[in-house]
C-alpha cells in the first residue's frame, strides 16, 4: 500500500507537470483527488488497516496529498499567469495614438434663436412668461377678439381636442391670459410652441413662435416700428433692411407685418427669398381696444402693441435654408452645420 501511494505521487506529478491544457488538468484533479479519485480510494481503505499502522500510513497519505496539492496549485497559477498574459497582449491599447477628438455639441436651431432674442428682449426690459400648448378656445381665439365663426379663424387651421379645447395656434393666446392678471404698465414676451395642420417645406405642424406685447398710457405705432427695427438689427445683424406692410389681425388695429431683407442675397433677390429680396417674419401692430376691453382693462387710459414672430422662419433666414423639414429630423450633420 505504501507502494502504491508513492506511485500515484509519482504518477500525478508527472502527469502534472506534463500537462499543457487548464481543461486537462482539471480533469487530472478529479482523476487523483476527486470524489471517485484514486487517492480518496485509499484514504477510505484506511479502516481495513491494522491500527498499529494507521499512524504511519496516515502520514503518508497526508505527505502525498500535499505535494499534489501543491503542485496543482502551481500548476493552476502558471496556467492563471499566462492567460492573463495573453488577455494583456491580444486587449493592448496603443496609448500614443493620436486620439480622434471629441465632437462638442451645439444647441439645436431652434432653441439657439429662441436663446438669442429672449436675450435681446430681455435686454430692453422684457419679462419672459409662459403659457399652457392645450389651450381653451377662449384664450386662444375669442379673448383676442376671434369669436366663434370669425372668418379670421379660417387663418389658422387649428387641431382641436374638444369643442372647446385645442392645441394653441399662437402664442397670443397668452395674450388674454396675461391681460387678465396683470396690471399695466407690463412688457412681456411669451417664447413656446404652437400647432397648425399645415405641413410642407416652410410649415411644420408643431412650430416655435415669440410673442411680444408691451401695455403702457401712451404707446403708439412709432413706438412698435422703433422698437421692432432695434429687435431685427439685432438679430439677423446692423446692415438688415426691414419692411412694414399693412395687414390685419382681428387683434390689432392698426396691423402690419415685417418682412427683413434676405440674408442670403442682401435683397438682392434669390432662391431662398423667391427673388423679392425680403422675407416675412413677423406679424404685428396696436393691440385693438376691444382686446382690451374684454380682459377689463380701461381702453381709453391704456393702449399696447404686440408682436408675433416664427422662430423657425427666423432660423431658415439666418441659416439660409428654403426647407424647415430636416431641422425636426435628427440628423447631427445638417444640425452641426446650423448657426
Ligand atoms: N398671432 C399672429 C399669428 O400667429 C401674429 C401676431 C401676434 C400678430 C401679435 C399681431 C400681434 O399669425
Amino acid at each position: 500500500m505504501e507502494q502504491e501511494l508513492y506511485n500515484i505521487k509519482e504518477n500525478a506529478l508527472k502527469e502534472i507537470n506534463d500537462v499543457q491544457d487548464k481543461k486537462l488538468l482539471a480533469e487530472i484533479k478529479v482523476k487523483y483527488l476527486g470524489k471517485q479519485g484514486e487517492l480518496t480510494a485509499i484514504l477510505r481503505n484506511m479502516r481495513n488497516i491494522a491500527p498499529e499502522d494507521r499512524p504511519k500510513m496516515g502520514a503518508i497519505v497526508n505527505e502525498v496529498r500535499n505535494a499534489l496539492e501543491e503542485a496543482f496549485y502551481s500548476k493552476e497559477d502558471i496556467f492563471a499567469k499566462q492567460e492573463l498574459e495573453e488577455k494583456l497582449q491580444s486587449e493592448k491599447v496603443d496609448i500614443t495614438e493620436p486620439s480622434k477628438g471629441i465632437r462638442k455639441g451645439s444647441l439645436h436651431p431652434i432653441p439657439s434663436v429662441l436663446d438669442k432674442f429672449i436675450d435681446i428682449c430681455v435686454s430692453m426690459g422684457f419679462t419672459v412668461v409662459e403659457g399652457p400648448e392645450v389651450e381653451s378656445d377662449y384664450y386662444n381665439f375669442e379673448s383676442m377678439n376671434t369669436p366663434k365663426n370669425h372668418p379670421a379663424r379660417d387663418m389658422q387651421d387649428s387641431f382641436y381636442i374638444t369643442e372647446n379645447i385645442l392645441l394653441r395656434t399662437q402664442t397670443s393666446a397668452v395674450q388674454g391670459r396675461e391681460l387678465e392678471t396683470r396690471k399695466p404698465p407690463f412688457k412681456i414676451v411669451v417664447p413656446g410652441r404652437t400647432y397648425r395642420n399645415d405641413s410642407d417645406s416652410t410649415h411644420s405642424p408643431m412650430f416655435h413662435q415669440m410673442e411680444g406685447l408691451v401695455v403702457d398710457e401712451n404707446v403708439s405705432m412709432a413706438d412698435l416700428k422703433i422698437m421692432l427695427s432695434e429687435m431685427m438689427k439685432r438679430l439677423y445683424g446692423e446692415n438688415t433692411k426691414i419692411r412694414f406692410r399693412p395687414s390685419y389681425f382681428p387683434f390689432t388695429e392698426p396691423s402690419i407685418e415685417v418682412d427683413v431683407s434676405c440674408p442670403n442675397c442682401a435683397g438682392n433677390g434669390c432662391k431662398t427669398c423667391k427673388g423679392t429680396g425680403f422675407l416675412e417674419i413677423l406679424g404685428a401692430g396696436v393691440v385693438n381696444p376691444k382686446v382690451l376691453e374684454i380682459a377689463g382693462i380701461d381702453s381709453k387710459k391704456y393702449r399696447g402693441f404686440a408682436f408675433g414672430m416664427g422662430i423657425e422662419r427666423t432660423s431658415m433666414v439666418l441659416n439660409s435654408i428654403s426647407d424647415l423639414r430636416p431641422m425636426f429630423k435628427n440628423d447631427a450633420r445638417f444640425l452641426n452645420q446650423m448657426k
